[in-house]
């Protein structure tokens, strides 16, 4: 930190975190950017809901101490109590507080299970998103910055600049609402209203309400200080009523106040150098020989054709509309024909879940692959795999594709979104070999995508190419401090935009 840079108190809030809870990127963004802010010399308490089901066999996150403190609220005419629970996060001085609820956390899964999303969500993330300032308050934070992360805590700028404005500690609080996913917007019924806590008179369509919903992501984007999404080419693709689902005219209205910041990856968890998780550890000068290790150990687990030769192409992901596995469903007999082997790891929606699952037994020896959460065979998936697939609909960011790129594995991705602020495709032409990362198609067509992992196939075949590609990938710098001191600039606006408003009810 630089003298004229003063130490910040930043409260991030997030409904999950590494090594805590984790379903998707949001749980590595929130982890490791609190980590990072962390670094930079500020003060950083993260605060999450606290799920003790999810927190076996989890080390680190299983060490957690009560506070002693009790909060209640009113929730719709019932009162409903909470208890606070701290911990630490790894490595780093931040201090974790988790939320202890047991009838709305104590449960199998985070959002929802195989019949679909809990009911109760509004109840829960309100819940969740009113303690907030309750525990600021109580634990006199005093936050400068209060950092709220996709929908489950949208609530809170509407209730620090209404509800709770001026109250003692939070008067000079700036908030900031960053979009991992705009397409999740926790949208509910009306009638749900009340659950906020907030005055009647802020359903409205410039405010909560969009298309005839209480919508607490559309609550964030309006009340927050300054807007943030994860690159800035999904930060332009949102404000186009294409992509923008049903939200692009609150953010073009915002625009000005929406950067896109590319997320950074943990280097500590993801490193293959040191990785505990993946069967050879390797560096870009010993890449050949542990790859092709971890690729052997990869291919055995999963039951595909021992050949290392044979081009291996791996995914980890979500099983979700946004991940383009209809694609991948309809292009699969294409796929193989140029000649791949496939391994995946995947959860989520049942059909997709249904439909990868046949894959292992119809094309035995080719495709193998597990439906499931599990942390090390992600590892092992990225360190053993020549190629990494994300051909997605759409993608905020996207972590995998920087995974891979460090793990010397060439991402084939769409290139949309993060996906094309960090992969940079080889056309072929000498040229671009300099800067080339990986593969990347424009059109959502399976015929594109086909066409791509043709055309990463012909590359692999060629090892000066090839060799050059993974140089080129693990080469790339994605640690969290670039993000991190962007995040900083973001946090000067929000704050400069307070003390504006300040001035203006002053005189
Ligand atoms: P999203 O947040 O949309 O799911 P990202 O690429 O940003 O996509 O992040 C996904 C994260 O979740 C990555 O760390 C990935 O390794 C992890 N992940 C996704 N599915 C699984 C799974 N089935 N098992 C283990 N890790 C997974
Ligand atoms: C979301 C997005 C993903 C992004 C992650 C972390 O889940 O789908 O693209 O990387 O959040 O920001």
């Amino acid at each position: 930190m630089s003298g004229a840079e003063r130490r910040l108190r930043i409260v991030m809030v997030a409904s999950e975190a590494v090594p805590f809870s984790k379903t998707g990127g949001l749980a590595d963004v929130s982890g490791s950017l609190s980590r990072a802010l962390d670094r930079a010399g500020h003060d950083v308490v993260l605060i999450l809901p606290d799920y003790p089901a999810l927190r076996q066999g989890r080390s680190e996150a299983a060490i957690v101490n009560g506070t002693g403190l009790q909060f209640s609220l009113d929730m719709n005419g019932r009162a409903v109590t909470a208890g606070l629970n701290w911990a630490s996060l790894p490595d780093s001085q931040v201090r974790v507080l988790l939320v202890s609820q047991p009838e709305y956390f104590d449960r199998s899964h985070l959002y929802g299970d195989t019949s679909g999303s809990y009911f109760d969500n509004c109840e829960r993330f309100c819940f969740f998103s009113r303690l907030i300032p309750e525990i600021c308050r109580k634990l006199v934070l005093q936050p400068d910055i209060l950092h709220c992360n996709d929908w489950h805590t949208g609530l809170i700028p509407a209730l620090l600049n209404t509800v709770y404005a001026g109250t003692r500690g939070l008067e000079q609080t700036a908030s900031v609402m960053t979009i991992h996913n705009l397409a999740y917007q926790g949208q509910f019924q009306d009638y749900e209203f009340p659950l906020t806590g907030m005055p009647r008179r802020y359903y409205n369509m410039y405010q909560m309400e969009a298309w005839g919903h209480l919508n607490l992501l559309k609550t964030g984007l309006s009340f927050a200080d300054q807007l943030t999404t994860v690159s800035p080419s999904y930060a332009d693709e949102i404000c186009l009523p294409e992509n923008g689902c049903g939200l692009d005219g609150v953010l073009r209205h915002r625009q000005s106040d929406l950067v896109g910041i590319l997320n950074g990856i943990d280097e500590q968890i993801w490193d293959p150098a040191a990785d505990p998780m993946i069967s050879a550890n390797y560096t870009l000068s010993s890449r050949a020989s542990g790859k092709a290790t971890c690729k052997q150990k990869l291919q055995e687990v999963f039951g595909l054709d021992q050949d290392p030769t044979t081009p291996l192409l791996g995914m980890v992901t979500r099983l979700a509309d946004q991940k383009g596995l209809d694609l991948i469903a309809a292009g699969i007999e294409r796929i193989l024909a140029a000649g791949v082997q496939f391994v995946f790891l995947g959860t989520g929606d049942a059909r997709y879940e249904q439909l990868l699952s046949a894959l292992p037994r119809r094309f035995s020896g080719r495709i193998g692959g597990r439906i499931g959460f599990d942390e090390a065979a992600a590892h092992q998936i990225e360190a053993g795999s020549d190629m990494f697939l994300m051909p997605s609909r759409f993608e905020p960011c996207g972590l995998n594709q920087m995974y891979s790129l460090r793990y010397g594995t060439v991402p084939v991705v769409r290139g949309v979104g993060g996906l094309a602020d960090s992969v940079i495709d080889y056309d072929g032409q000498p040229g671009t070999l300099d800067r080339a990362t990986g593969f990347a198609f424009r059109e959502y067509s399976t015929d594109q995508l086909v066409q791509t992992i043709v055309r990463a196939v012909a590359s692999y075949r060629q090892p000066d190419v090839w060799s050059r590609l993974v140089d080129n990938g693990m080469r790339q710098d994605w640690s969290w401090d670039r993000s991190a001191a962007a995040y900083l600039q973001v946090y000067e606006r929000a704050l400069q935009s307070v003390s504006s408003r300040q001035q203006a009810g002053r005189s």
